[in-house]
């Protein structure tokens, strides 16, 4: 089944603490812009690619995608200051239907069986996604005093892609514009909508670009994959 990629990429990467954009940093010699928009240029699934980027990176992240090749329509949307503000710009250019994928530029480590799963769930029930278990015990804690114990048997971490119905997250996306509502991902908009949001589990390998220790097994995974 087909379906639009929209993807973040207007972050500054502060974390990864390298003076820029972190997208241009590289693994095995490509950057990660590169390798997480090629997954989806092979995928003959894939529609269309909606880009949120930072106006002055726009040429460079042309010559990234020249580099690559690829014959998919690719649209370009300024991003925002939040990442919830630069998917938004990407909902409101989608001019389609059916179902859309957000994924952040910085995991580049997915595979097609992934993105197969979600684009069906989101298609049977309206919204799925990427989620690993979580493998340490979760605390919260106040003050440096622990306040609870999570029950691990339930806790998930979640990743992109998340997959929706168009017209379900474009609902969500201005529901949240509406009402000021700042998330750390898409699900949550949806979530607060009180539609059901499906878990598709995914693997531990579809880390996010975050700190410099990502890089070094991002170059691990990259070898393992060749
Ligand atoms: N992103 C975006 N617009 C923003 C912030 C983030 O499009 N205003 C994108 C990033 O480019 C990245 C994805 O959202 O692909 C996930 O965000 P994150 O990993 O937090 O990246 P950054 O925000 O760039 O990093 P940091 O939080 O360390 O500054
Ligand atoms: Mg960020």
């Amino acid at each position: 089944m087909k379906y639009t990629v929209m993807i973040p990429a207007a972050g500054s990467g502060k974390r990864m603490g390298a003076g820029q954009n972190k997208l241009f940093l590289e693994i095995g010699g490509q950057s990660i812009l590169y390798h997480t928009i090629g997954v989806f240029q092979d995928d003959p699934y894939c529609n269309e690619i909606i880009l949120a980027v930072r106006p002055d990176e726009q040429p460079i992240i042309q010559g990234i995608l020249e580099q690559h090749g690829g014959s998919k329509t690719i649209t370009f949307v300024e991003g925002g200051d939040e990442r919830q503000n630069s998917v938004a710009a990407c909902i409101e250019a989608y001019k389609g239907d059916g179902i859309v994928l957000v994924h952040d530029a910085a995991r580049p480590f997915i595979d097609l069986s992934l993105i197969r799963e979600l684009v069906h769930t989101a298609h049977e029930k309206g919204a799925a996604i990427a989620a690993v278990r979580a493998k340490d015990t979760i605390k919260i804690v106040e003050n440096s005093m622990v306040k609870q114990t999570l029950n691990r048997e339930r806790l998930w971490m979640i990743q992109t892609p998340q997959a929706f119905r168009y017209e379900l997250l474009k609902e969500a996306s201005e529901a949240a514009i509406q009402d000021n509502f700042l998330g750390t991902d898409e699900s949550m908009l949806v979530e607060r909508l009180g539609h059901s949001v499906q878990i598709v589990e995914s693997s531990y390998d579809n880390v996010k670009m975050t700190t410099q220790e990502d890089l070094a097994l991002g170059e691990i995974l990259l070898e393992r994959r060749k």
